[in-house]
């Protein structure tokens, strides 16, 4: 997240849980992160949590002294399990071994932690669970059988991911990382305003090779449409995103495809495109394309004159979609350097799509702040200057709203 992104936390209250296990190191770097973000964390450990990291360094990160015991007389009413629960915006347990998955799941509560998560209002305080172990412990039918049940009362299980594991295994157990989780739990805490629906969109600029090494592109950045993509998955939407070249990390949960050209971009798109309710198109797509690839570098070989290329359009991907007849919702971005209102008003009429997202591209491209103007058949309304991930939220409201029109 940019400097310019607000808290994305600020307000809430995390409930940390540690369960024993080698990721306990992550949930250091966690908290560093919720703090960060503008939690505040409140951090409570099991017997077997203490055996890998100190509540010393906890409490030193999250600000806070680490309750371990449900008998710490620190509490003035003795009832550490109720005040915390009560207190608390989310519970998360981070991490969750396969015994304490276990213990979740049967609500036993012979220790501070399952106890505080027995006794948590269930309507206030969801539970969000990031399971850590061995990938033979995960993959045990018991375990599946722990987290199936966790699931069907109501928590939220993160993860876990693939990958190498402390016993030297390779599959899948690991706890998500600290930024993973983060993402998560911010991304919990939004409206699901898209739920059940799938949204496909198009990001990032695209590239047309002139010879092996050149090409002709431009200054889009991708940032918006990665921050919509990002938006709408924290709306409960199933995301693809088709990006061209950009060096931007996939939001977490989101698919993606990655393409080169317009060619290729028009390729991934169109028979995806009717299996998705809402269609956002943010590529800045080149609008030609060398009409023939020279297949080795063009040399200057001591020649007085420059190369000529003749150009051959692209594709219009957004007009080919909306043109189906099964087509999505479509949204159109119109990325103009003047006159943006007219350009965008011209746009919805030519792509004949019920929605253009006009912006300034110059003043735009690579920042992580932009203002928006939002123009339909009915009229206009300007997002004011914020940075992009919160537009990309209001994006996504006033997305939500039309379909959710009968
Ligand atoms: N678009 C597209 N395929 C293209 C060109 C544009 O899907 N070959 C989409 C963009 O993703 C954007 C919208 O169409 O959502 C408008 O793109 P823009 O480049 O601003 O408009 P153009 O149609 O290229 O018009 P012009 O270059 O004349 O402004």
């Amino acid at each position: 997240m940019s400097e310019t992104t607000p808290l994305q936390l600020a307000g809430k209250h995390v409930l940390l849980g540690l369960s024993g296990g080698i990721a306990c190191y992550k949930s250091a770097e966690l908290i560093r992160l919720l703090t960060k973000a503008g939690a505040t964390v409140q951090v409570v450990m099991t017997a077997a949590a203490e055996q890998f990291i100190t509540a010393v360094t906890l409490q030193a990160l999250s600000g806070r002294a680490v309750v371990t015991s449900q008998w710490d007389a620190r509490e003035p009413n003795n009832m550490a399990h109720i005040n915390l629960g009560r207190e608390a915006d989310v519970m998360l347990i981070a991490p969750a071994s396969a015994d304490f998955i276990a213990k979740l799941a049967q609500g036993r509560a012979d220790e501070l932690l399952s106890l505080t998560a027995l006794a948590r209002p269930l309507d206030r305080c969801p539970l969000l669970v990031a399971p850590a172990m061995n990938r033979e412990m995960w993959a045990h039918p018991a375990t599946q059988r722990n987290v199936a049940t966790l699931r069907a009362d109501g928590a939220l299980i993160l993860g876990p991911d693939a990958g190498d594991q402390a016993c030297g295994e390779v599959g899948d157990g690991r706890m998500l990382e600290a930024a993973d989780l983060l993402e998560e739990v911010i991304a919990f805490f939004q409206p699901k305003l898209l739920a059940g629906r799938k949204l496909l969109i198009t990001a990032g600029p695209t590239f047309e090779p002139i010879d092996p090494v050149r090409g002709i592109t431009n200054l889009s950045s991708g940032k918006m449409g990665f921050a919509i993509a990002r938006a709408a998955r924290e709306a409960g939407a199933e995301v693809t995103l088709v990006a061209g070249p950009v060096h931007l990390p996939t939001p977490r949960g989101v698919r993606r495809i990655d393409v080169r050209t317009a060619l290729q971009m028009h390729e991934a798109v169109l028979p995806l495109a009717t299996q998705h309710e809402i269609f956002v198109a943010t590529a800045a797509v080149a609008d030609w394309r060398p009409a023939t690839l020279n297949e080795h570098k063009i040399k200057k070989d001591g020649k007085k004159t420059s190369p000529t290329f003749e150009l051959t359009e692209n594709p219009d991907i957004l007009a080919a979609v909306a043109a189906l007849p099964d087509k999505p919702f479509c949204v159109g971005f119109a990325a103009e350097s003047q006159d943006l209102l007219k350009h965008a008003r011209e746009k919805l009429l030519r792509k004949k799509v019920p929605l253009i997202v006009g912006n300034l591209g110059p003043a735009t491209f690579g920042r992580d702040d932009n203002a928006l103007l939002l123009v339909d058949e009915q009229g206009q309304r300007e997002l004011p200057h914020s940075d992009k991930l919160s537009l990309a939220r209001e994006l996504v409201q006033e997305i939500a709203r039309r379909l959710a029109k009968p």
